[in-house]
């Protein structure tokens, strides 16, 4: 049994840094939630002269080389806010080896090699916590794993990229082009110099990833996501969706299917009257489907030091209660089910949303409803919008009732063939998220 639990930091950036002030600041009341004292004993970090200074005198130590972690006995949890998968995982596989606990934030480390460190940290007998992991200061891993524990979980949807929401919702409100609004969420410091890990969905695919395997009980498979983002969303159909009643999302979605379990992250349209659809900027929300309590969802800041901070700081109280009254952690995942398997995209159901270029003569819209019939997709609603100024053609935008993801790709591959279809099919996903 333990009153003071040490703690080293690799990383001390945003995040980081973050961390380091938040634990001092809210000392009193953490010692007062896990009955220890939490203190940051060594930082491990690149920019020493930043560390440095905002270390600001205190009793530290400092360096460059993440080996000193694993190679300090008195350090109980080393917290990894690095980010990328090396030298982080190599850092993680190392402190669990030297019996240290590790919380950590890093998908990106987790969705990949998560199998791998979680079974290190089981023969280990030490915890990987990894709340700030998935949309940032939401207790999205501790709503699984405690609050809805008893639930069989359905499904869960999330909005788990600040970044491509922050663009969506700008597309929406200005009207402008997505190059225009990500150069503006670059301005903001809310999209990186190199932005494509959010606008291409890896990054809410890593997250989703990880809540699918705390939710279903199976390892995580981040190469069973179909992934689609948002560089290729065009303003005009935000606007048409608009018309419809509906709202682009950039979702995570994770669904169990009596045929194995969907993972995917695409852009989708949500019913305005839905909760989701409200989610602007870069804020994130996640709603979860469990049997028993139907659908609850926690909406907060996905990104950002203090957000990310709490999130971490929630594991090292987590961990410094067990250290400080010997309990066993709660278990990372269930039992693993080896008999769930994953969904071929091809199977998993969705209605969809079609924008098809065309030229405006008789028996084009003929033509369409045909293919749709010959693959037995039923429509839903069919609009014909005015020729744009100066074009030679029209759009059809097309919504439809649920059917394969198979049969919609046959049925697209065959209108863009049709000889009245003058441009490639625009499809978006619509998720009802009831
Ligand atoms: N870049 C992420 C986002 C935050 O835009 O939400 C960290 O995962």
């Amino acid at each position: 049994m333990k009153d003071i639990v040490n703690i080293g930091l690799a990383g001390f950036g945003t995040v980081g840094g973050a961390t380091y002030e938040v634990l001092k600041r809210n000392a009193r009341d953490l010692t007062r939630r896990t009955g220890v004292a939490m203190r940051v004993t060594r930082v491990v970090c690149r920019n020493q002269q930043k560390a440095r200074a905002r270390l600001n005198g205190d009793d530290v130590q400092l360096s460059s080389d993440w080996h000193d972690l694993v190679d300090d006995p008195s350090l109980d949890v080393v917290v990894e806010v690095m980010g990328g998968i090396e030298p982080a995982k190599s850092l993680v596989m190392a402190a669990i080896k030297a019996g240290k606990h590790v919380v950590t934030a890093n998908k990106a480390m987790l969705a990949t090699y998560g199998n791998e460190i979680f079974s290190a940290a089981d023969a280990k007998g030490v915890t990987v916590a990894f709340e700030a992991s998935v949309a940032g200061g939401i207790p999205i891993i501790k709503a699984l794993r405690e609050g809805l524990s008893a639930n069989r979980i359905e499904w869960i949807a999330g909005i788990i990229n600040g970044t491509s929401n922050f663009i969506l919702s700008t597309m929406r409100d200005t009207g402008a082009s997505f190059d225009a609004c990500l150069a503006k969420a670059q301005e903001l410091g809310y999209a990186e110099a190199d932005p494509t890990f959010d606008i291409e969905g890896q990054d809410a695919a890593h997250k989703i990833t990880i809540l699918s395997a705390l939710a279903f009980g199976t390892p995580v498979n981040y190469g069973a996501a179909m992934i689609e983002g948002i560089s290729k969303l065009e303003a005009v159909d935000i606007r048409y969706a608009e018309e419809l009643g509906y709202r682009i999302k950039l979702l995570g979605i994770t669904k169990r299917t009596s045929e194995g379990v969907e993972l995917r992250v695409h852009p989708a349209l949500v019913p305005m009257r839905r909760l989701m659809a409200s989610v602007e900027g870069v804020m994130n929300a996640v709603v979860v489907k469990g049997d028993a309590v139907g659908t609850v969802m926690l909406h907060g800041r996905g990104a950002g030091g203090e957000p990310t901070a709490s999130a971490v700081i929630a594991d090292l109280c987590d961990v410094s209660r067990m250290l400080a009254n010997g309990n066993s952690p709660v278990p990372i995942f269930g039992e693993h089910d080896q008999e769930v398997g994953w969904l071929p995209i091809e199977k998993t159901v969705s209605s969809y949303y079609l924008r098809i270029g065309v030229k405006d003569e008789p028996g084009v819209l003929a033509d369409v409803s045909r293919v749709f019939a010959d693959n037995a997709i039923s429509v839903e609603s069919m609009m014909q919008k005015e020729a744009p100024v100066g074009a030679s053609g029209t759009e059809i935008v097309i919504m439809t009732h649920s059917t394969t993801e198979g049969a919609i790709r046959r049925a697209v591959r065959t209108i863009e063939a049709l000889e009245s279809v003058t441009s490639r099919v625009v499809l978006l996903r619509k998720e009802e998220l009831n």
